[in-house]
């Protein structure tokens, strides 16, 4: 089987998909070669994401990556959720084919967008904290 169980089962059942009408950290990337979109909604309070949504038009393994994502940082701290990589999305999926990893990217790139918006609107430059920012193009050079 192409996809582990754990990928099928996010794909066909999604955790926090929609939006949130009070988030205070919102970020979009997008992938120019294949065309799909992430949207995360963030919403922190007290340096902790109380509440995180997402909105996918991509393919099923951007959905479980979007998905497994916004599990792994709800409740966590700002730094936890900076720290979240792709490579910590796919173990937590059980793996994805090697053609399917930029998916995984593109929930990274989100969530750091998201986290430089809350930054950004709270007057405080997020790149001394988050790095530049990713490329979006970058997805698709691993
Ligand atoms: Fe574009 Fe999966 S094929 S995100």
């Amino acid at each position: 089987m192409l996809y582990s169980e754990k990928v099928m089962e996010h794909f066909s059942n999604p955790r926090n998909m929609g939006e949130l009408s009070d988030a205070n950290g919102v970020g979009e990337v997008g992938s120019p070669a294949c065309g799909d979109i992430m949207k995360m909604y963030l919403k922190i309070e007290n340096s902790i994401v109380e509440d995180v949504r997402f909105k996918t038009f991509g393919c099923g393994a951007a959905i479980a990556t979007s998905s497994m994502a916004t599990e792994l940082i709800k409740g966590k701290s700002i730094d936890d959720a900076m720290k979240l990589t792709n490579k910590a999305v796919v173990e937590a999926l059980d793996g994805l084919p090697p053609v399917k990893i930029h998916c995984s990217v593109l929930a990274e790139q989100a969530i750091k967008t998201a986290l430089a918006d809350y930054y950004t609107r709270l007057g405080i430059n997020p790149v001394p904290i988050l790095g530049e920012l990713p490329d979006p193009e970058a997805c698709h050079v691993h």
